[in-house]
């Protein structure tokens, strides 16, 4: 069965500038208008799910139902092997309060290093989407990227875990990238690099026209 397409306005459930001003930009071209749940003054529902697609649906159940309107919803992360895919869904709270994500990189390298690992130190960032209708329907999509973690971190163009995460098959992290080249969707149709850009060409794939 082909998918639900999105037209129309869309809300983004999302309180992060930065995303939404993204969103729009990637949306705009399909004829969708994107508003934020901020801007609508939605609150944010609590991330109490276990996986990156159980938040994902959580965050855009709740916007569909309180704007209704159709509503998307993403949700991602780093996962290590050698830590069991953590810290996964807690990749945020890892950073603490503060944010504080040199922090949370030492966390990584830390439990690494009780755990006895040994490089090379596998892992991959994972990106869940989710689209609810205000009549119940979702469509879902995942994007994944594979690569190594790499000790001392590179690079001070990304944010969150991208100075230590070097990607399969290139020479430079994430965060010795720019974020234009990082998340850009090739028109060529040929596969994008962040998890982030590869699970929004499956949505464009299957809902924008
Ligand atoms: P969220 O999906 O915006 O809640 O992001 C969760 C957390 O995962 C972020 O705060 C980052 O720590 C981490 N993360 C997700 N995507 C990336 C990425 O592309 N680079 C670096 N860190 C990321």
């Amino acid at each position: 069965m082909s998918a639900r397409q999105i037209t129309g306005r869309l809300v983004i459930a999302t309180h992060n500038p930065g995303k939404l001003w993204e969103l729009q930009q990637l949306l705009a071209p399909h004829g969708v208008d994107a508003v934020s749940a901020g801007d609508l003054g939605l609150s944010e529902p609590e991330e109490t799910e276990t996986s990156f697609s159980g938040n994902a649906l959580l965050k855009a159940r709740a916007a569909a139902t309180a704007a209704n309107l159709p509503a998307f919803a993403d949700d991602s992360g780093l996962c290590v092997d050698a830590l069991g895919d953590e810290p996964g869904v807690y990749s945020a709270r890892w950073a603490g309060e503060g944010r504080d994500f040199s922090a949370a990189i030492r966390r990584v390298e830390r439990e690494l290093a009780e755990r006895g690992a040994t490089p090379p130190f596998r892992a991959h960032f994972t990106c869940a989407l989710a689209v609810v209708w205000p009549d119940g329907h979702v469509e879902q999509f995942e994007g994944r990227v594979d690569g190594v973690l790499v000790f001392p971190p590179r690079g001070e163009k990304g944010f969150g875990y991208d100075p230590i995460f070097l990607p399969d098959g290139l020479e430079r992290t994430f965060g010795e990238m720019m974020s234009a080249e990082k998340h850009a969707l090739p028109s060529d149709g040929s596969q994008a690099l962040s998890h982030r850009a590869r699970a929004f060409q499956a949505l464009a794939r299957a809902c924008l026209a």
